[in-house]
């Protein structure tokens, strides 16, 4: 592990000053609802956010509008980075000084969506193939926010993960980031398998200097972040990993005779869905529910087959089982 990226086994501090999780929920456009939150905050499975991209297209948004988008991220009083995708130098300036001002303890740049969409208004991953664009947002913001914790999220290339060893010095040279958020994958493989994702983050590692490096990419379990630490970077942002097992970061933070199995924090994750959901009706969305039972067991699982047949009544009042054992018994 980098020493840079210095603090406990739990925490990183950055340079900015701030304390975050070393691992850290990926962030999730479109996933991560106010009630994906809440039951985050419930079930204690975060201590810090890294938010969805925002997009800065026209002109810099009223805060009334960023606090309701940081809202559902600030709740529980964690810290909370806000990422802000763009184009434009001075609205993402703009935008990331408001944001600062609602609250966010950070801002971070994305510089990674593979989207048709994103990548066709040059935002996103597309900015990969501009570096002096790149550099000079974060120069940029730096100039008008000296102060804030300022990040970016890349993936490795644009057509070729070697792009890296052009885009992560000049990323990190200036010194500018707190610290560089890497998915393995270029933009052109999507979310194709690749083979060497780890051996990518570890050039990346070393490119980064003293800069820590956040690695994103096929963390599912607990030995697959481990692995990741293991290549130079100082933490790990799981993505579908905690859909898939959504208690898999608190299981990082404990010792193996106290994890949650994957199919239990499922369910436990899927109950407090459906408790959320009732306390609070107008978070209780039909779809959203179906897709996250798709995302957490798979689209060709029984029990997302079974849960497609179930009125909105059955969904919300589903009983995984009949006495529920308590997700932490008394020992
Ligand atoms: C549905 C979905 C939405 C995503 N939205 C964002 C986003 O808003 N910002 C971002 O930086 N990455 C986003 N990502 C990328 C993930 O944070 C992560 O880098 C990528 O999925 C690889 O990690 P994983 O294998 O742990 O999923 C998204 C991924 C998924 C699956």
């Amino acid at each position: 592990m980098k020493p840079e990226g210095g603090g406990n086994n739990n925490f990183i501090f950055f340079k900015s000053g701030l304390r975050f999780p070393r691992f850290f929920p990926g962030p999730m456009e479109g996933v991560m609802t106010p009630l994906f939150c809440r039951v985050f905050h419930k079930l204690n499975l975060t201590s810090g956010w890294l938010t969805p991209y925002y997009r800065i297209t026209t002109g810099i948004p009223k805060p009334a509008k960023l606090q309701k988008f940081l809202q559902p991220y600030m709740e529980a009083g964690l810290p909370v980075i806000a990422q802000l995708m763009g184009t434009d130098a001075a609205l993402l300036a703009g935008a990331a000084g408001q944001m600062i001002n609602c609250g966010a303890r950070g801002i971070n740049l994305n510089f990674a969506c593979p989207s048709r969409q994103v990548i066709r208004s040059g935002a996103g991953g597309a900015m990969l193939r501009d570096i002096g664009l790149m550099t000079g947002i974060l120069s940029e913001i730096k100039n008008a926010l000296p102060d804030i914790s300022l990040s970016v999220k890349i993936r490795c290339g644009f057509e070729d993960w070697r792009e890296s060893e052009k885009i992560v010095p000049a990323l990190t040279d200036a010194g500018i980031p707190d610290f560089i958020g890497v998915h393995f994958r270029t933009v052109k493989e999507n979310y194709a398998v690749v083979p060497n994702g780890l051996e990518r983050l570890r050039r990346v590692a070393v490119l980064a200097g003293t800069v820590p490096v956040i690695g994103s990419g096929d963390v599912f379990l607990c030995a697959d972040a481990q692995k990741m630490l293991e290549t130079g970077c100082a933490g790990a942002m799981i993505a579908r990993g905690i859909l898939q097992n959504p208690f898999l970061i608190h299981n990082l933070q404990k010792s193996e005779k106290r994890r949650i199995t994957a199919e239990k924090g499922r369910q436990h994750f899927f109950k407090t869905l459906q408790e959320t959901a009732k306390e609070q009706p107008d978070f209780f969305k039909r779809s959203k529910f179906l897709e996250y039972a798709a995302m957490i067991w798979g689209g060709n699982s029984p029990q997302f087959s079974e849960f497609t047949a179930f009125s909105d009544r059955e969904l919300l009042d589903f009983k995984f089982f009949q006495n529920q054992p308590k997700l932490f018994p008394k020992s």
